[in-house]
């Protein structure tokens, strides 16, 4: 029987990068997944066919809308579906290849199939080709990640009624197209088909959309979408989702408890995701899970049985590949005895809309709620040089900061590039700087960075290029 020190199973973003890292500290280690590749939802149909598709179809919009404005003629923009969505697919290709290259090059040992636990310490692999793998280990690493969260009342059916897996792959742009949730997926892939020529409704049961960002620059971000064509519903309770000849109905309630139904080719259900074991756990097991079905498990990322850990979206914390990286580094140093640590104050959100929405740390109104006294800067893009020079004036920088001590609470950016910029907020928040060490950077110019710069000047009332208020 094969014998290992560390076997993970599942390839997404926790389990590929816990391999690596295991691999470069000397266990031996293998891989599980049961997909055809590696990679799991982020590679495979999230991330990164997201990102793809955000990118296509930003090209098609700005050939159709703004290209002539810089004097650029490119004639009739028309759309070749099939060539999007093959790009798309040879990115994954060459990403999730990539991935099954590393575990080579690292020695990792690779199992197609599914990985049940028997007993702590071992392991079956149903192989995809019919054969069965029974594998000895010291340690074992859950990293089944996330599903769709599926509801009674609006039943997906893979073709009208719909998860982000088949919104990533439209054989056509949907004529009229009903996203329920606007949350980081439904807007995402709303504006993807929006951009492409559908007509985007989206329903959101809050009175906001993108929980858990910056309300201020979420607001900004539902205008900026409006802008592109997408539709929003807000406040609006969704009763059921009927289909009928391929088309569907969908009932809602809004705030004012008026009944309404919205007519769809398709219907994308984006209402969050829910953690799964992937048939890894057998019940008799006894691993003990939380009340919404999530992995338990202490600071060292260990779960009530010794010997078996989880991280990523199978644990509680935001569902993020970035997250889900970071523990599986932080879990396997552990394992080999080293000091493994993720700093949760300090995780990014982004949501890739054109313009993006970034956000790391505190907001405003989780400070007030708080109770901490904070002070606030913000720069308007519409300020910034290089954002008007490159057509991408819409947006703020948001920065909070410790009233009394000045140290850097958090950041929230709606722009172009927000996605990038963050970074450097993230960075000064985890050596635990004050917003005057930004303030004080030197900042190259002409940069959308230098909005962030301005933002933590307007800290203080010293932006220099707005007025301060
Ligand atoms: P997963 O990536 O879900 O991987 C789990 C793997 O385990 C899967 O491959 C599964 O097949 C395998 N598995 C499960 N059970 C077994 C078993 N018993 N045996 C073998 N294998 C098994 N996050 C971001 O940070 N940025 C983004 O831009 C972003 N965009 C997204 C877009 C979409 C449309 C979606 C759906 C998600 C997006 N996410 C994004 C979220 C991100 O994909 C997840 O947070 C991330 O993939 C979680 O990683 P994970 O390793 O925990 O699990
Ligand atoms: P989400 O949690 O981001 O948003 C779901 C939205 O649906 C919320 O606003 C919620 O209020 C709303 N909602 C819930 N039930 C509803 C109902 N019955 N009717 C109307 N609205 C309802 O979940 P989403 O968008 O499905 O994404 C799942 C996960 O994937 C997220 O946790 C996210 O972190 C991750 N993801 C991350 C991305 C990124 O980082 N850019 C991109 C896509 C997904």
């Amino acid at each position: 029987m094969p014998e290992f020190d560390l076997i993970v199973i599942g390839s997404g973003p926790g389990g590929y990068v816990a391999a690596i890292r295991a691999a470069q500290l000397g266990l031996k280690t293998a891989l599980v997944e049961k997909d055809k590749t590696l990679g799991g939802t982020c590679l495979n149909i999230g991330c990164i066919p997201s990102k793809a598709l955000l990118n296509s179809s930003h090209h098609f919009a700005f050939a159709q809308h703004e290209a002539a404005s810089h004097g650029v003629v490119v004639g009739d923009v028309k759309l070749d579906l099939p060539a999007m969505l093959k790009r798309k697919d040879a990115t994954v290709k060459q990403l999730t290849g990539g991935v099954a290259f590393l575990m080579k090059k690292n020695g990792v040992t690779v199992y197609q199939g599914t990985g049940k636990i028997a007993a702590a310490g071992q392991v079956t692999v149903a192989r995809n080709d019919g054969g069965t793998e029974e594998l000895k280990t010291k340690h074992i690493l859950l990293a089944t990640g996330s599903v769709p969260i599926a509801l009674p009342s609006m039943p997906v059916d893979g073709k009208t009624v719909v998860t982000s897996t088949e919104a990533l792959a439209f054989d056509q742009v949907p004529a009229r197209m009903v996203v329920i949730g606007g949350g980081a997926i439904g807007l995402e892939l709303g504006s993807v088909w929006a951009r492409l020529g559908a007509k985007v409704e989206v329903v959101e049961f809050l009175p906001r959309i993108a929980v858990g960002f910056d309300l201020e620059l979420a607001n900004g971000l539902q205008k900026a979408l409006e802008k592109e064509g997408l539709k929003f519903y807000l406040d609006t309770k969704v009763g059921a989702v009927e289909t009928k000849e391929g088309k569907a109905t969908v009932r809602a309630t809004g705030k004012d408890g008026r009944e309404f139904a919205l007519e769809a080719d398709k219907v994308l259900v984006s209402v969050g995701r829910r953690a799964t074991l992937g048939d890894a756990v057998p019940e008799s097991l006894g691993l003990a899970l939380d009340e919404r079905k999530r992995v338990k498990v202490d600071a060292h990322f260990r779960t009530n049985i010794a010997g078996i850990y989880a991280i990523g979206d199978v644990i509680a914390g935001p569902m993020l590949a970035h997250k889900a990286e970071e523990e599986g580094v932080a879990c396997v140093e552990m394992i080999a005895g080293k000091a493994g640590h993720v700093n949760y104050d300090v995780i990014p959100g982004v949501i890739y809309t054109h313009p993006e929405l970034a956000g790391v740390g505190l907001t405003e109104d989780a400070a007030k709620e708080q109770g901490i006294a904070v002070k606030i800067g913000k720069f308007p893009f519409a300020a910034n040089g290089r954002a008007l020079a490159s057509d991408s004036a819409v947006g703020t920088v948001k920065i909070v900061a410790d009233a009394k001590t000045d140290k850097l609470l958090g950041a929230h950016i709606l722009s172009a590039a927000a996605s990038e910029l963050i970074a450097e907020i993230v960075a000064v928040m985890e050596f635990g700087g004050s917003v005057e060490d930004v303030a004080r950077t030197v900042h190259a110019h002409p940069t959308l960075s230098e909005a962030v710069k301005e933002a933590a000047l307007a800290v203080d009332k010293r932006s220099i290029h707005a007025a301060n208020r």
